[in-house]
């Protein structure tokens, strides 16, 4: 179970979510009924869309302990964690990098509107291309690296072992594998690393009975994941539940400051790179991501990883050609 929130922590927990689109609301809805913040407030440039979906969730919060308003960037001030889901999101056949220059642009506007009344926040990007645009809110901001966190492989962590789960036939809270780099077509699942029950996946397939251990499902447990968000798109226009859920499960160990483990994009280097975000395990809390987790990554992971940030890496360049 998620850790719960303590009532009384909450009463001071005001979270802002700038953008009132599918996956702004939906995280907003989510943030609702885990209890999580008792102070909501939605930013929108369309002021009226977001007073119609404040009026809808309002009905929600009948039911929870918070309220939810439309504000503008004033009322970032005192935020527990401002979350950017605003800009385009990707249409069918789009990659998520082919969105950088119309969100790099906002992100321009946006990001320095919130720093200036929020000094003291923690940003929680989820605009895509999300780790070149994690960087980016850490140059706009200005803010240290532990507070500007993208919700990056998180997503494809959770999709990871939601698939690992069914191939296995087990809850995928039991299985432990995770994925890092670039939350995109360059992500890598760290094979190495990957348990069920904390066995390591041969030593489950040989231990448990009728269990074979399958490279190539395997490798199409991977492939789902990375294509996840294609075929939902293709299929229904756009992504929002998952990634709100994983939001929320950003959110939770900041306002609750229980040293959560979590694969988020933020600025460092990886595989040599420097200057790049890209998402490996992180300790988060109400510091932010504030400590990295030692991952022990074998020569051809590494060299996936430098491939993965050199290719987020070439996108900054670009950006700031
Ligand atoms: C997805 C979006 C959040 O993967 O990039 O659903």
């Amino acid at each position: 179970m998620p850790h719960q929130p303590n009532p009384a922590n909450v009463n001071s927990i005001k979270i802002v979510i700038v953008g009132a689109g599918s996956v702004g609301v939906t995280t907003a809805y989510a943030l609702l009924l885990d209890g999580l913040a008792a102070d909501l407030v939605l930013i929108d440039i369309d002021k009226n869309r977001a007073q119609g979906e404040v009026m809808d969730l309002s009905h929600a919060a009948h039911f929870a302990q918070a309220r939810v308003r439309v504000g503008d960037y004033e009322d970032c001030a005192n935020a527990t964690a401002v979350v950017i889901t605003a800009g385009v999101n990707q249409k069918p056949g789009q990659t998520r990098l082919d969105l950088v220059k119309t969100n790099y642009a906002l992100f321009k506007d946006v990001v320095p509107r919130i720093a200036h009344h929020a000094p003291d926040t923690i940003l929680v990007v989820a605009t895509n291309p999300v780790d070149v645009l994690t960087h980016a809110a850490h140059h706009l901001s200005g803010f240290p690296l532990e507070r500007v966190i993208g919700s990056g492989t998180a997503m494809d962590t959770t999709r990871f072992r939601h698939e690992l789960g069914k191939h296995f036939g087990v809850n995928p809270r039991n299985v432990h594998a995770i994925i890092v780099g670039e939350h995109g077509d360059s992500q890598l699942p760290v094979w190495s690393l990957a348990t069920i029950s904390g066995m390591r996946l041969r030593d489950y397939c040989e231990a448990a009975p009728g269990v074979e251990y399958d490279e190539s499902a395997l490798d199409a447990c991977a492939r789902r994941t990375k294509e996840a968000a294609y075929e939902i798109i293709q299929r229904k226009g756009k992504t929002n539940y998952g990634v709100a859920s994983v939001l929320v499960s950003i959110l939770q160990p900041i306002v609750t400051n229980s040293d959560a483990i979590m694969t988020v994009s933020r600025v460092g280097t990886y595989g040599g790179v420097e200057n790049v975000a890209l998402s490996m395990p992180c300790k988060l809390n109400r510091h932010g991501a504030y400590q990295d987790v030692p991952l022990l990554l074998g020569q051809s992971e590494q060299e996936a990883l430098r491939r993965s940030a050199l290719s987020i890496k070439e996108v900054l360049t670009s950006l700031e050609g």
